[in-house]
């Protein structure tokens, strides 16, 4: 199978309801490896848990890149998580600062949402077949709907407008970098430094989870996705994703 650069191919659309569901009719095609698809302009956006993903048409970059890879165990897929939520900490590093990972990969400046991530996977046995990665980044977007608990974007943050294209293909260029790390199997680096990168990686702050809020401090995040806790107890508690919330 071709292996092509990622972001060779960009398809950009004027208007799409989803980047992700647009990108899903080349999950069927071998050589699709690498497309991009994008937009500024979602009437559909989707966000983890069901939500919708708001944006103001025009202002943010809003993308899903294909991949195959065919290489990596199913049970390694948070893999993809990690390098993802690592490459856009390191585009938006360039401008601004304070950036986290708040596991398991929103993207936040300080105590802020910048960016959200949303993975959507098919296997093949016990390979991955192919992942849609779908980005969205607030860019230029200066007001915020009152229901979005905590948005900010690089305009709310540095007072200045970005060229979407260009960040575009600052992205594809860094992503292409965390995924030859992928494929070279540096996983041991790719999850040390999703663990220095990620937001309270630090000291104990609050959880909750089953209805009960505890303090506990992170101790890593397995490959399979799993957060892994300590109480301030001493306790280990691991949690997947919906199990557990921040208490911001
Ligand atoms: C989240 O809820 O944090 C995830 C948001 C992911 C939004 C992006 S925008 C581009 C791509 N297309 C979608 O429909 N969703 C993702």
């Amino acid at each position: 199978m071709a292996i092509q650069r990622i972001g060779k191919d960009i398809v950009w659309l004027d208007k799409v309801d989803s980047t992700n569901l647009f990108a899903e009719r080349y999950a069927t095609d071998d050589y699709a490896h690498g497309v991009v698809v994008a937009t500024t302009n979602q009437t559909h956006g989707r966000g983890q848990r069901g939500n919708q993903w708001e944006s103001n048409p025009g202002d943010n970059l809003l993308f899903s890149i294909v991949l195959k890879p065919t290489f990596l165990l199913v049970q390694r897929q948070f893999l993809i998580s990690k390098i993802t939520a690592l490459a856009i900490v390191e585009l938006l590093s360039s401008y601004t600062s304070g950036l986290s990972i708040k596991w398991p990969n929103d993207i936040y400046v300080n105590s802020c949402k910048i960016s959200g991530v949303l993975i959507e996977n098919s296997f093949h046995s016990e390979y991955l077949d192919t992942t849609i990665v779908g980005i969205g980044i607030n860019v230029n977007q200066s007001e915020f709907s009152d229901e979005l608990p905590n948005p900010t974007s690089l305009y709310r943050e540095t007072g200045k407008a970005y060229d979407l294209n260009t960040l575009l293909n600052q992205f594809c260029q860094v992503y292409q970098r965390y995924y030859n790390a992928l494929q070279h199997n540096s996983i041991g680096e790719i999850s040390r430094s999703y663990f220095e990168k990620l937001f309270r990686s630090d000291g104990y702050s609050s959880y909750t989870a089953s209805g009960q809020t505890f303090r506990a401090r992170i101790i890593g995040v397995r490959d399979t996705g799993e957060l892994v806790l300590e109480t301030d107890s001493g306790e280990r508690k691991e949690f997947a994703f919906k199990e557990v919330a921040f208490v911001i």
